[in-house]
């Protein structure tokens, strides 16, 4: 071609073919996050720590996918015999990887999508049934915006009054019966109530737990669902022989946690815990004050004394956080606890009662896994330099510059949709938007002091290491090189000695 005459300096610079890329990346960039690392939001010394306080279902015990299935199949099987929904149904599969966690629910509107930090809506994650949603139609579909209102979401737990946020690791396959039902609704052209369909589908999975479905199938093959019980086994015992306190509050049945733990840890497992809380009811053990503590037998039998001590070895039910921190004294910044759910595990003992809290988010392993390949730093790298040309460039207005600029947003817009769809084709990262972090994100900043993949993190790291925030700059400060090496994720301790762990 022609060689155009350029009204910006530097245009010659400016479209390097794909191939200087590497060039632009620090040595050693890639594979350069341990995926068994903890992350911290917050400094925290685990010194200070001296008790340890657990969830269990996905915290202590890890589950695995094929629960999943169990759960879709089961519920979508409810659905058709005791609600009544076409038996047509049938003929849907789980969909593994469909779905992501944090996702929220138009219940109206039936659109799932992916809300950022600032509420606004992903463009391109917005879906109807299993069908992408075009971005003029979400925009269409909240008065001209793709942003959604406060009010609609606003309940502190995700659960406002026409918008759900899916939370739990078990709301996978809710997201995906709803969007399977949803699809065969719509192919169909069958008229139907979008608030009864999510009634009826929240309530078939609930089905599936509380009737205890889901912990029979556990309960008669642990081999095949739980993961790493031997990790489990390895960090609880390794923080008693350092001689901290470890108790359990499970919103799940003692038999069900009992058998669990003595398929991880063995049968004098309770030996370990100061404290054993089953059927807690969280979150409201968290805010609500009125039910006491109820003594429990190993056979599930309940005494009706009046609970004035908590004492080690003993089984309690129920109970709440305020007699809980009256007849233990564990306040403040000494109890450390773990969780997966960031709302009715970590929210309210962050900002009401000042314990440290740690977060379990087990889809930090895949995802640091993709960021650590050359493939995912490459595009980023170049997405980022495009951006800062965006920037530099954007006030030559004539023709010729124009056609350039939004050359460069086209081919920036391709690479956004390219690393996006590294992470889930439908919705990205559980973490980032394009260019935001999502609405679980900072959920997961402001609830959580550290963050992992699993409790089994811990086994990489001293008893009394602490954690060290990266200081990341905020917009109007400059960038120093070294916050970015020196603290946080990327100084990884025993970096070569954890390979081994998973
Ligand atoms: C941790 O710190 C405490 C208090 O300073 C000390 O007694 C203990 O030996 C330390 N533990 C380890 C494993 O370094
Ligand atoms: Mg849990």
């Amino acid at each position: 071609g022609t060689v155009r005459t350029l009204n910006f300096p530097g245009y010659f610079f400016l479209t390097p073919p794909l191939y200087f890329i590497p060039d632009l990346l620090p040595p050693g960039v890639c594979s350069l996050l341990n995926p068994a690392a903890i992350y911290a939001n917050n400094e925290i010394s685990l010194g200070d720590v001296e008790i340890y306080g657990f969830d269990y279902d996905y915290t202590l015990a890890q589950y695995s996918n094929l629960l999943h299935s169990m759960i879709f199949n089961t519920a979508r099987d409810i659905l058709i015999e005791q609600f009544k929904y076409p038996e047509g149904l049938r003929k849907y599969e789980y969909i593994p990887g469909f779905a992501i966690r944090g996702l929220h629910y138009d219940v109206h509107k039936s659109l799932l999508m992916k809300i950022d930090a600032f509420h606004y809506v992903q463009l391109g994650t917005a879906y109807q049934g299993l069908k992408p949603v075009p971005d003029e139609e979400v925009i269409e579909m909240y008065g001209g915006t793709q942003h959604i209102p406060l009010y609609q979401m606003s309940d502190f737990y995700g659960k406002g009054p026409s918008i759900k946020q899916f939370m739990d690791i078990f709301s996978l396959p809710e997201m995906t019966l709803l969007s399977s039902v949803t699809d065969y609704f719509m192919t169909h052209n069958i008229e139907y109530d979008q608030v009864h369909l999510y009634k009826d589908i929240s309530d078939a999975i609930k089905d599936v737990h509380v009737k205890g479905m889901m912990y029979k199938w556990i309960e008669k093959d642990m081999e095949k669902y739980i993961l790493h019980g031997d990790e489990t086994y390895a960090v609880l015992n390794r923080l008693v022989n350092h001689n901290k306190k470890l108790f359990l509050i499970t919103n799940s049945p003692f038999s069900f946690v009992d058998k669990g733990m003595k398929h991880m840890v063995g049968k004098n497992w309770r030996d370990l815990f100061d404290m054993v809380i089953v059927q807690a009811d969280k979150p409201n053990f968290f805010t609500d004050r009125r039910k006491p503590f109820r003594k429990m037998d190993e056979k599930g039998s309940l005494h009706w004394d009046k609970i004035s001590k908590l004492e080690k070895g003993k089984i309690y039910k129920q109970g709440n956080l305020f007699d809980f921190l009256r007849l233990t004294g564990w306040r403040g910044s000494k109890v450390l606890y773990f969780g997966d759910h960031l709302y009715s595990d970590l929210a309210d003992l962050m900002l009401r009662h000042g314990w440290r809290t740690g977060a379990i988010v087990p889809e930090l392993e895949t995802e640091i896994r993709i960021i650590n390949t050359e493939q995912y730093m490459h595009s980023l790298t170049w997405q980022q330099a495009l951006t800062g040309l965006l920037e530099r460039m954007q006030m030559y207005q004539d023709a010729e510059s124009r056609q350039v600029l939004l050359e460069w947003m086209k081919e920036r817009q391709e690479i956004r949709s390219l690393s996006k769809n590294l992470f889930n084709p439908q919705f990205g990262s559980i973490f980032r938007t394009f260019h935001n972090p999502t609405y679980f994100s900072r959920r997961l900043i402001r609830f959580s002091d550290i963050y992992m993949a699993s409790i089994s993190c811990l086994l990489n790291y001293d008893v009394n290491f602490t954690f060290y925030p990266r200081r990341t700059p905020l917009q109007h400060e400059a960038p120093l090189w070294m916050d970015q090496l020196c603290t946080g994720c990327m100084k990884t301790p025993f970096l070569e000695e954890m390979v081994h762990i998973r």
